[in-house]
């Protein structure tokens, strides 16, 4: 009873990512399924949807049994989800170990918390080998493979060698780094040879795809055309280009317009008791910044003293990654500084810093942003931050600000927001305080001029410039970014 855009000749779409769009829970009465959030989710779920086709991920269950085949969304059936499923000694290897205490610190510059295990690298050849077979099996030579992020970053040669033909496309949804530290990973020449593989790479930034092309001409002396953003290797051509994921703008807009949204805002202002509202919306994650928010909160409340009692800092920490240790010390550091702030600048009735650590649905999230008057959007480093996009998209009919750090893809788009260096309490200090001081009409003219590029660049012309997946001998000749 699936409907896909193709039929079994007819070129259908197989995405292929870590996480899918939901996480899968084996319970006595049945099995539970529980939608992901993340932004590459966010983006890709829509487009499926809409195009119907395959969804191969891990559903975040341990085991050694087959997974599932499921017609998603539950009751709606737009598209298949194959299900992969690890065993614990791959969890650890390929998840914990290599994607995230190798891939994603090395990736976002932290190469002091990277841990460069062996073992880590067998694991993720093995799943990546895992999910190699069951996309193998999943497609026809002509259906159009589009895989996702740093966890799978064999997979385009190892689906290569029995699917020729097949057109392969990746997105790189992180940081591509600097090739001195993309270099330091032993395993730096087989990834990039992995990922050569496919047709055509896409990043979110210019300077992503600088990197990535220095990687490939110094590692392994590949011929690359700067100038037409492409690269010769192995007898094929595969092109590079530089595509910020959009968002679904007119979803936020509405909900923003909805009166128990709209309600629930107010609600969250009164229980605030402060004049001024800041947030903060944040996976757990170091590269996130949230510690050195805090910081500069707490420097902002000590070297502005009228501030204190009105104005609230409203930190949402999505749990993540919580079987890593980096992930539970960092736990630890911001519940720590959030009782330290609390305890120094309380008022009798003004507590400065709300603090939840949960996740908010979509609704609830809407319902926050609409609440604020300035967003901190802090980030150490981030390829590129929806929250940023969503959040203008929610206040687009209305006023608020955003600040920006400069490491996060969304500021080279996002040219109204105010920037600040996050590694500087004293400059996040003033920013927060000239955002709190900016007169409405600003505000707005901010907003708007945002708001346009979001309209501009929405999800609908991202999946425009990624889908350019045509087989490599048809491949026309084409500059970076067309
Ligand atoms: C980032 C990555 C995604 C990842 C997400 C959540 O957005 O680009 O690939 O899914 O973080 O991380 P997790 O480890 O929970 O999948």
């Amino acid at each position: 009873q699936l409907s896909f855009s193709g039929g079994k000749t007819g070129g259908r779409l197989l995405v292929v990512s870590n996480r899918g769009a939901c996480t899968l829970r084996q319970t006595p009465g049945g099995l539970e399924i529980i939608p992901a959030v993340s932004g590459l989710v966010s983006a890709v779920e829509p487009i499926l949807r809409r195009e119907g086709g395959i969804w191969v991920a891990w559903g975040g269950r341990c085991g050694q049994e087959p997974g599932h085949l499921l017609p998603l969304p539950e009751g709606e059936s737009k598209y298949l989800f194959a299900e992969v499923v690890l065993s614990s000694e791959e969890i650890k290897g390929f998840y914990d170990g290599f994607s995230n205490s190798i891939m994603w610190p090395l990736c976002h510059g932290f190469l002091e918390k990277v841990q460069f295990e062996e073992n880590y690298w067998q694991l993720y050849r093995r799943v990546n080998e895992k999910f190699a077979r069951t996309v193998v099996k999943m497609s026809s030579h002509n259906d159009r493979v589009w895989v996702h992020d740093y966890h799978l970053t064999l997979l385009p040669a190892l689906i290569r060698r029995q699917r020729p033909v097949l057109s392969i496309s990746f997105f790189w949804h992180v940081p591509f780094p600097p090739v001195e530290l993309f270099a330091t990973l032993p395993w730096a020449g087989e990834i990039l040879r992995g990922l050569l593989a496919c047709d055509q790479i896409g990043f979110h930034t210019e300077s992503y795809v600088r990197n990535f092309l220095q990687a490939v001409e110094e590692i392994l002396r590949a011929r690359v055309d700067y100038l037409n953003s492409t690269i010769h290797w192995g007898g094929r051509k595969i092109r590079v280009i530089a595509a910020p994921i959009g968002i679904d703008w007119r979803e936020y807009l509405t909900l923003a317009a909805r009166e128990e949204i709209k309600g629930k805002a107010e609600q969250i202002r009164l229980a605030l008791q402060s004049d001024y509202v800041l947030l903060g919306v944040d996976r757990l994650d170091y590269t996130k910044g949230i510690p050195q928010r805090l910081q500069a909160f707490s420097h902002l409340l000590t070297n502005y003293p009228w501030l204190r009692g009105k104005v609230a800092l409203l930190q949402v920490v999505v749990p993540s990654r919580v079987e890593t240790a980096a992930y539970q010390s960092l736990r630890q550091e911001i519940e720590k500084l959030v009782g330290e702030i609390n305890g120094l600048f309380t008022t009798d009735y003004q507590v400065p810093v709300r603090y939840l650590y949960r996740s908010l649905t979509r609704q609830e999230l809407v319902g926050h942003y609409l609440a604020a008057d300035l967003a901190l959007v802090t980030p150490l480093r981030d390829g590129l931050n929806l929250v940023a996009k969503e959040y203008v998209a929610s206040k687009a009919r209305g006023t608020g600000g955003l600040l920006l750090s400069p490491f996060a893809g969304a500021a080279l788009q996002l040219k109204g927001a105010l920037l600040a260096n996050p590694y500087h309490p004293r400059e996040m200090a003033e920013q927060i305080k000239r955002g709190l001081e900016m007169p409405l009409p600003e505000q707005q003219q901010r907003l708007s001029s945002m708001m346009r590029i979001i309209r501009e660049q929405d999800l609908e012309w991202w999946w425009q410039q990624v889908k350019g997946m045509s087989n490599n001998a048809e491949q026309p000749e084409v500059a970076a970014n067309d």
